[in-house]
């Protein structure tokens, strides 16, 4: 069974009417990595803040170990927002920029764990500042005195603090300069294999979505156009518009007959 999923979600925005999703179906198994790729506009942010509880959708059903989450309450809710963690694009836009960076990691611990102590959740903090490569003296600073780089280092440190199922990670990589951006992937990708985490990794940048994820929803115009395997892309892909995507991200399409 799947961690978590959405069946046949729809999004209508009530201020403007405008129709971002239609009957889109997503399933997150445990330890998988899926993508969802499309350009801007697509839909992506919307399942994902859908998908996690963040928004509400219009139609159809998100599923949290086969139990709908419109369903939550109290603790099973709590439990399910433990769960499932966000690491957005602009990493010092979610932190206060009042708080040192240690705060900033502490105050997820004290939320969940309020009988934890000072000394513990410090101790914490340095703990899985050093499992993102960061040094604990860092966590002196405040988000604006640290690189963008660093700062989306202790978004991604706050995101697995609480062990949670699913991370959804969304164009978490998009401002970051390249060798940066090939960094933090690596990070990403020996997280990965060091925790169980399930992961829904969205970007618009196709080779990102094929390094790091087993599956790919390839959308647009709001609908899931197909889903891929990331290893068989070029084989499984039958929609010329993800051909174009494949096209631009490696160059010419071989298409099934080269292989
Ligand atoms: N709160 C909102 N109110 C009205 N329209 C919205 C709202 N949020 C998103 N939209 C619209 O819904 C559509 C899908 O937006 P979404 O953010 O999910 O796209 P995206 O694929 O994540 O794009 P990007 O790659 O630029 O991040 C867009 O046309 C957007 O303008
Ligand atoms: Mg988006």
């Amino acid at each position: 069974m799947s961690v978590l999923s959405c069946a046949d979600v729809s999004k209508v925005f009530q201020d403007n009417g405008y129709e971002a999703l239609n009957r889109v179906s997503v399933e997150i198994g445990e330890g998988e990595a899926v993508g969802i790729v499309g350009e801007s506009g697509s839909g992506k942010s919307t399942v994902g803040n859908i998908i996690g509880g963040l928004e509400k959708p219009t139609g159809g059903t998100v599923f949290y170990h086969g139990t709908d989450i419109s369903g939550l309450k109290g603790e099973a809710l709590r439990s399910f927002r433990r769960s499932v963690q966000y690491i957005f694009q602009d990493p010092k836009g979610a932190m206060n920029p009042y708080f040192t960076l240690r705060r900033v990691l502490m105050e997820p611990l004290q939320i969940n764990f309020p009988g934890i102590g000072k000394r513990e959740m410090e101790r914490r903090a340095a703990e899985i500042a050093m499992m993102v490569n960061l040094p604990p003296s860092i966590l002196d600073a405040h988000p604006w005195e640290v690189s963008g780089g660093e700062a989306q280092r202790i978004a991604i440190a706050r995101a697995i603090l609480l062990e949670p199922e699913v991370i959804i990670a969304d164009e978490c990589v998009s401002a970051l300069d390249l060798s940066i951006q090939a960094e933090v992937m690596n990070l990403l990708r020996r997280i990965r294999k060091d925790t169980s985490a399930s992961f829904l990794f969205i970007s618009h940048d196709l080779s990102l979505v094929r390094y790091f994820c087993d599956r790919v929803y390839v959308m647009r115009y709001g609908r899931i156009v197909e889903c891929l395997d990331c290893s068989r892309m070029e084989e499984e892909a039958q929609s010329e518009y993800t051909k174009i995507l494949l096209e631009d991200a490696y160059g010419e399409y071989q298409g099934n007959s080269h292989r």
